[in-house]
């Protein structure tokens, strides 16, 4: 190991997060800000003590399988991990981390502008002016779904999906939730919640998915689940695309059975789903639910201070067991 830690920098993070890495670490970046494949981590693995990815970056278990015994920790910028194998990075003894809880307000943002944007028909609405199509106004033109006191479905009672709950709150909906454990009282706050997704989903007139992509929730929005939400429903989601059948979900929005969609993530990424793209009823983002100055600035700090503690020998705070 040189005198310094050298650092691989996979995406342009944001200025103060670069200036504080170079302060403190000899950093590799690459300056075209594109994603890196397995083949290139692999190749950098040699040249590297650590590595700071996005989710943009895939370490799955043949790409760890190759990587050098030099690089020693995969301090994600993100708080995701499903783009990590995480028993096999475990296994070849690579430390992970990730930031949790700094993102959380700006992807509750996210969460009520998908909500409402999609309820209130915000996308089609903005096409129709923007177009000059806009042409006649009637009381029965662009009606869509009140938000204010209707049931939210939290899908995922984590950092992200309490602060949907509180911002919901705002709206006065009445919220219910369905979490691995049930929260304590004090952080419930009124919230109700759910010993099952079904017995959730049969209550959200709005359902948010605010769970990690692991095995259980995996296509957790499906053909048979979609079944157990009212009629109408409105989904959104700020997790992962993951997380829903996507030609389920296509289906059921087609159909009129689900009333509207709001979604900031897709299975494929960059890209998203051009059948749903097709659908007046979708509200649609590119995965920027973590995307504001504030929030970039937290989550280098936050991956740099993982970085710090690991080479100081300290206890690293933000570490991923392997689940
Ligand atoms: C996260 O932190 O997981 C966000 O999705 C951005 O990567």
């Amino acid at each position: 190991m040189s005198a310094r830690p050298v650092v691989w920098i996979t995406r342009r993070l944001s200025d103060a997060t670069l200036e504080r890495a170079r302060r403190d670490y000899d950093v590799i970046l690459d300056e075209a800000d594109t994603p890196s494949d397995g083949e290139a981590i692999v190749a950098m693995s040699e040249r590297v003590d650590a590595i700071v990815p996005c989710h943009s970056e895939a370490f799955d278990a043949a790409t760890v399988a190759r990587l050098h015994d030099r690089l020693k920790i995969v301090a994600n910028h993100s708080v995701g991990t499903d783009h990590c194998d995480l028993s096999a990075l475990h296994t070849r003894g690579i430390v992970v981390t990730n930031t949790p809880g700094v993102l959380n307000d700006a992807t509750a943002e996210i969460a009520m502008l998908l909500l409402l944007g999609a309820a209130r028909r915000a996308s089609e609405g903005d096409r129709l002016v923007r177009s000059g199509r806009w042409d006649s106004w009637s009381p029965a033109f662009m009606v869509g779904t009140q938000v204010s006191g209707a049931r939210l479905g939290i899908l995922g009672m984590g950092g992200v999906g309490q602060v949907v709950a509180r911002r919901a709150r705002g709206f006065d909906m009445q919220v219910h939730y369905h979490n691995r454990r049930r929260l304590p009282e004090e952080r419930e706050q009124g919230a109700i919640w759910h010993d099952s997704v079904e017995s959730l989903f049969g209550v959200s007139e709005f359902l948010s998915l605010n769970a990690p992509a692991v095995p259980d929730t995996v296509e957790i929005l499906n053909a048979a689940s979609i079944e157990w939400l009212p009629e109408r429903a409105i989904v959104i989601n700020t997790a992962r695309g993951a997380l829903v059948d996507e030609s389920a979900l296509h289906a059921a929005l087609a159909s009129g059975r689900l009333a509207a969609a709001g979604l900031d993530c897709f299975v494929d990424e960059p890209g998203g789903n051009a059948a749903l793209a097709g659908l007046d009823n979708v509200f649609l983002l590119p995965h920027v639910g973590s995307a504001t100055r504030a929030t970039r600035d937290a989550m280098g700090s936050c991956a740099l201070d993982n970085l710090d503690a690991f080479f100081a020998g300290r206890d690293v705070p933000n570490r991923v067991d392997a689940g």
